[in-house]
């Protein structure tokens, strides 16, 4: 298993186009598929402006972009896959169409190819259902953009094979990604730990405060986008089927609600970045207020206790947590490592304020972890 070993690729949407590059950019040899012609007429050309990117930081120059090109081959058959080491599918998030994939690749694919689903929300053992192998599936997470995010999610499942799971993750780790292997649980390890970034910014805006100035206090905290324009950047409508898919797995509890606010913009038509205006796209920035750190730390003590019950539960280290988060969403600091420099006791007290204040239908939102004070260091 090495770099002459090929991937393959169903799916050429946003992030199969961006897996290809992530693949090929190491040296693998990349036959990807797409079920619709303009979609794979248009991938070369996707690929080819992507790397526009390194270009001009100087990473790469143009042999050097065609010579990854030529490692990409855009078939127009399921069938090309044939002869690959890996097969990941990176096709809409729907059960039945995903499955309908697998089971076919699966009469195509040798017995040693290892199958993975790019899937963000949906269950791996519910996919691997559909197989006559379902050892040899499992889930290989990439963020978007693929090729400049550095993390990968491997997931797991009951009957995922320990070679299916090494495989993939030798081959992810070779094209320069970090790997976190994670359970088969909704949202994984950054989608769940992320939700705060965006729900406790929601409850707030609920409360009064405008998207623009909390945008700001997260960035004058060092991240580079705040809450909403992440929003903005995935669509408002796309984050509330993600949130509203979490809530539901997550049996309603209060930690995952899924604001009014959020369903009010969706119904605006204010999406973001796809409609041209958003929650701040369209609307002038502002510069911090002058109670830019008590947002800071609200969101911040949030995420930290969201991140303690995955440790809890067991789901992942306090470290794999802060570089997860870090890797997958460009978050200047891990939660734990947001938590030390306010101190455990001003998270702590900030989230008894919380839950003090919260409304009735919010209660246990704000509950402490058990060990959350132990976490932070
Ligand atoms: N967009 C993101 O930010 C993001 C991040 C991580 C994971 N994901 C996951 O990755 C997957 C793909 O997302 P996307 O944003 O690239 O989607 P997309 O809608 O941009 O692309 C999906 C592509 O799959 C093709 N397709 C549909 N059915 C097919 C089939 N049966 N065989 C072959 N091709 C088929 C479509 O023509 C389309 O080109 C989803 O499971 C999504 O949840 C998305």
């Amino acid at each position: 298993m090495n770099e002459t070993s090929i991937i393959g690729i169903a799916g050429l949407g946003a992030m199969g186009i961006g897996i290809a590059q992530v693949f090929a950019q190491a040296g693998f040899f990349v036959i990807a598929t797409d079920l619709h012609a303009p979609a794979r007429d248009a991938a070369t050309a996707r690929i080819y402006n992507q790397l526009q990117l390194p270009i001009d930081k100087g990473r790469l120059d143009e042999s050097g972009r065609d010579r990854i090109l030529a490692r990409i081959t855009i078939a127009p058959e399921l069938s090309a896959l044939a002869n690959a080491a890996l097969v990941i599918e990176a096709i809409a998030e729907s059960v039945s169409a995903k499955s309908a994939l697998l089971r076919e690749l699966e009469g195509i694919i040798s017995p040693q190819t290892v199958l993975a689903t790019n899937t963000s929300s949906l269950s791996i053992a519910t996919l691997a259902r559909s197989l006559a192998h379902p050892d040899r599936l499992v889930g290989l997470h990439f963020f978007n953009p693929a090729p400049v995010m550095k993390l990968v999610e491997l997931v797991s499942h009951a009957s995922a094979s320990a070679a299916a799971l090494n495989t993939a993750e030798r081959l992810a780790q070779s094209a320069g990604k970090t790997v976190i292997r994670c359970a088969d649980t909704p949202g994984f390890v950054v989608n769940r730990c992320a939700r705060p970034f965006y729900s406790e910014a929601l409850a707030m805006l609920e409360e009064g405060r405008a998207p623009a100035e909390i945008d700001a206090a997260m960035r004058a905290g060092g991240y580079r986008l705040g809450p909403f324009a992440l929003i903005d950047l995935i669509g408002a409508d796309i984050h509330l089927a993600a949130t509203e898919g979490l809530t539901a797995a997550m049996g309603f509890h209060p930690r995952y609600h899924v604001f009014d606010a959020l369903k009010a913009q969706v119904l605006s038509g204010a999406l973001g970045r796809k409609a041209g205006r958003g929650f701040v796209i369209g609307v002038a920035p502002a510069e911090p207020s002058a109670d830019a750190d008590a947002i800071l730390l609200r969101i911040e003590a949030m995420l930290v206790n969201e991140a303690a019950t995955l440790v809890a539960e067991g789901m992942v280290s306090v470290d794999d947590v802060d570089s997860a988060m870090k890797l997958g969403l460009n978050f200047p600091r891990g939660p734990f490592e947001s938590a030390s420099r306010h101190g455990s006791a001003r998270i702590l007290a900030e989230l008894e304020r919380l839950a003090q204040n919260a409304p009735a239908q919010l209660a246990g939102r704000y509950a402490i972890m058990d060990r959350l004070a132990d976490l932070i260091r």
